[in-house]
């Protein structure tokens, strides 16, 4: 996925400044920095859930397109968890995995059912199948969106925050699913406060101050010898207790 020069403006205000940033396939990139610098617009302006006002985004050398059937067909290639689940609370967890893979994707129902029943293992809740979303803890939710996410196959996964909303006690269980992908080799861009996350899985670190990426390196690099004041600063206030 390429970034290029991108510009988001809300009025006035500048949400992304001139923001660029490759992620290679297989890549993890994580996204750290203090509320308002950008991230959350970052990850929606890439989904097209807002447009940039300059700038470019390409998958796989295609830009992603304004608007239309191109644009739904790209947008299932970059899946998206939230850090507040998003999920339909009308329908089972299996429903909710399958709804977008047979009506976008045309797939038959028993066949996105099976595939749904081997992501819920994947995610381990292969017994929660039948559940409605209020049924389930934060961290089942959480691991049910993102098998929601897998579901279309998507070539980037982009996770917001994907365990601010949790209690303690449940963000490993969805860092370390995050980390299995990770792992099986999924690209994905990853914006988090969970610094040793943010340092263990990932092979970069981007550091968004004020809209504008500021650093991106490796990890062991960002966390140990920040380059910027802005970087310094931002690490002094989240890791000193
Ligand atoms: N829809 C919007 N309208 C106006 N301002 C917005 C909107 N969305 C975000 N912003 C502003 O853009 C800045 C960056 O927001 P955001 O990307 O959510 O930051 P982060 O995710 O890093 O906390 C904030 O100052 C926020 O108030
Ligand atoms: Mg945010």
């Amino acid at each position: 996925m390429r970034i290029s020069h991108v510009v988001k403006r809300f009025g006035d205000f500048t949400a992304l400044d001139d923001v660029s940033l490759d992620i290679h396939r297989g890549e993890v990139v994580t996204v750290v920095g203090a509320s308002g610098s950008g991230k959350s617009t970052l990850c929606r302006t890439i989904n097209r859930l807002e447009t940039i006002d300059s700038g470019t985004i390409e998958v796989d050398g295609v830009p992603l397109p304004e608007e239309g059937k191109e644009l739904a067909r790209l947008r299932a290639e970059v899946g998206m968890v939230f850090q507040s689940f998003n999920l339909f609370p009308h329908l089972s967890v299996l429903d909710n995995i399958t709804l977008a893979p047979v009506k976008v994707r045309g797939i038959e129902r028993a066949a996105a059912q099976e595939r749904a029943r081997s992501l819920l293992e994947r995610v381990g809740l292969a017994d929660q199948a039948a559940k409605r979303p209020t049924q389930l803890s934060g961290g089942q939710a959480q691991r049910v969106a993102i098998a929601r996410a897998l579901a279309m196959d998507p070539k980037v996964m982009l996770f917001d925050e994907p365990t601010s909303a949790l209690d303690p006690e449940m963000i490993n269980e969805v860092l370390d699913v995050i980390k299995d992908l990770a792992a099986s080799g999924m690209t994905m861009l990853v914006v988090t406060h969970e610094m040793g996350f943010a340092r263990s899985a990932a092979d970069r670190v981007v550091f968004m101050d004020a809209g504008q990426i500021v650093e991106a390196g490796a990890p062991a690099e960002f966390f140990s010898h920040p380059r910027t004041e802005r970087a310094r600063d931002f690490l002094s206030k989240v890791l000193s207790h």
